[in-house]
């Protein structure tokens, strides 16, 4: 068999294993198997990429090719090693601007090596009737992979908290987006009938600045969606670059994760009552209100109090968020939900879509502490029984608990569905302030008759109540 027939075996091989990875990713219990399929996929397509590779890489350049992967492999895995779970999110996003970043070199390269040789009066190994297409998958190319590039930039800026998660709305933002868009098309018709280096550098600037100012003016509340459609659109930038390079595996991997993450999206955007279409046009549509003010007291208590709430309770409902992740409380929570489970209290969970800050994120702290997945109810499951539950925990979440986005118009959050909390008997709030949450809005739950506050870290707060039963 040649070195091509063996690739391309490996690479069908390869596919299949992201496919039997994707299905094993969709639920919890494969979870574990999917990720392995995954790497178990990832190996394989490295090894014979490589190996194809050096057929036709002097010994100088294959010595490059082992330098490189090892030092990106090496920061790779000290980088999985040392993240915290709260920094995730933050890291995906840097990953998919490497993904765009990937796909931009590749289109140059591929400009460098066919249109600019061609221009110059050479030869290329691209035949004259394919020239016009390879240009076209040239700028979708660097396009695809630019806009993801800075998107992801920005993604990752507003999620360390190192910019403001607040909207930019720049005047006139839409016909910007759709100016960026036109001068796209036109510049990539003429770089086809014509490519240059003055073109190619015209389709990159656009692109650049359109994924900056597309993931820049979309506010705090839609920022699950944004991530998830970056990760969508880095799978379009690999499937690009897999056409550019003649590579099937990048092709098949990359349009399954491009569609993967559209419906993900998509899904993501029905669950939090956003339009899609509008989230991906960056905020399409969407005016920044101005939230009405919350006025009130707020009641605190203390471990003691809280203990004694959930001896009396017949029926407990914890409503974990983004605070139980930076606390690391899951442990505890665990720990107190087996203790109550034991007294004969009906404990179970009840999990927004977007709490936390990545997909699934509480479902993966829960597991981790070993909660059991019957007791884990998603928003939609439990939203109902919250007005026959005796007392409702809400670990560090904010946002996804706020009445406001049912009752305000004007809320920023308006609209989203959020867990029914305050519909409980008793509301017991942990966190460390009165501070707002990520989409920066105040909660008129913390003033509520029947809400009580109990300040600090989440975990202590907890391993407290746990010394007090
Ligand atoms: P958030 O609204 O982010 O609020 C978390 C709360 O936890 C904060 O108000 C904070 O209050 C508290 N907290 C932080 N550290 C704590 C600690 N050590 N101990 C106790 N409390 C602590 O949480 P949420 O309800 O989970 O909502 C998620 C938000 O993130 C939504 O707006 C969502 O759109 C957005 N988002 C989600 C995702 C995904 S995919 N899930 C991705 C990006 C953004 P204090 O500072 O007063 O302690």
């Amino acid at each position: 068999m040649s070195a091509q027939a063996a690739a391309t075996a490996a690479y069908i091989v390869a596919a299949l294993l992201t496919v039997m990875s994707l299905a094993g990713l969709s639920k919890h219990e494969t979870a574990r198997s999917g990720v392995a399929y995954g790497i178990a996929g990832m190996a394989v397509a490295l090894v014979a990429t490589v190996v194809l590779a050096a057929q036709s890489l002097t010994a100088g350049a294959i010595a490059l090719l082992a330098v490189a992967m090892v030092i990106g492999g090496g920061i790779g895995l000290w980088r999985a090693r040392v993240v915290e779970m709260t920094g995730m999110p933050e890291l995906i996003a840097l990953l998919h601007s490497f993904v765009g970043l990937a796909a931009v070199l590749v289109g140059w390269n591929g400009y460098l090596e066919v249109e600019a040789v061609e221009a110059a009066g050479g030869q290329t190994t691209v035949a004259p009737e394919l020239l016009g297409i390879h240009s076209v998958e040239v700028g979708v190319g660097v396009f695809i992979g630019a806009v993801t590039f800075t998107g992801s930039i920005v993604a990752y800026g507003k999620l360390s908290g190192r910019m403001k998660s607040r909207p930019l709305t720049l005047p006139g933002k839409n016909a910007l987006n759709l100016g960026a868009l036109v001068a796209f098309g036109a510049l990539t018709v003429g770089f086809t009938i014509a490519p240059s280096l003055g073109l190619m550098i015209g389709i990159t600037a656009v692109a650049l600045a359109l994924g900056w100012h597309l993931v820049a003016s979309i506010g705090g509340g839609d920022m699950p969606v944004v991530v998830s459609m970056l990760n969508s659109y880095s799978g379009w930038a690999a499937a690009a670059s897999g056409f550019l390079l003649d590579n099937t595996l990048l092709i098949v991997t990359g349009a399954l994760v491009g569609s993967s993450g559209a419906y993900l999206s998509y899904v993501m955007c029905q669950a939090m009552n956003r339009s899609f279409l509008s989230v991906i046009a960056g905020g399409f549509g969407v005016e920044s209100g101005t939230s009405a003010a919350v006025e009130g007291e707020h009641r605190e208590v203390q471990a003691d109090d809280v203990a004694e709430m959930l001896a009396d309770a017949s029926s407990v409902v914890i409503v974990p968020g983004y605070g139980m992740a930076v606390a690391q409380a899951q442990y505890p929570v665990a720990d107190l939900t087996r203790r109550l489970t034991e007294r004969g209290v009906e404990v179970r969970f009840g999990i927004h879509p977007v709490a936390g800050r990545l997909p699934g994120h509480m479902n993966v702290l829960l597991a981790e502490a070993k909660v059991p997945y019957d007791i884990v109810l998603e928003m939609d499951e439990i939203n109902d029984d919250l007005a026959a539950t005796s007392v409702v925990l809400v670990i560090g979440a904010n946002d996804t608990v706020n009445p406001a986005a049912m009752e305000d118009p004007a809320s920023p959050i308006a609209g989203m569905p959020v867990l029914r909390v305050w519909e409980a008997k008793d509301v017991v709030v942990f966190k460390r302030s009165m501070a707002v949450g990520y989409a920066g809005v105040q909660n008129p739950l913390f003033f509520r008759d029947n809400t009580s506050m109990i300040f600090g870290d989440a975990k202590t707060r907890v391993e407290d109540i746990l010394k007090a039963l």
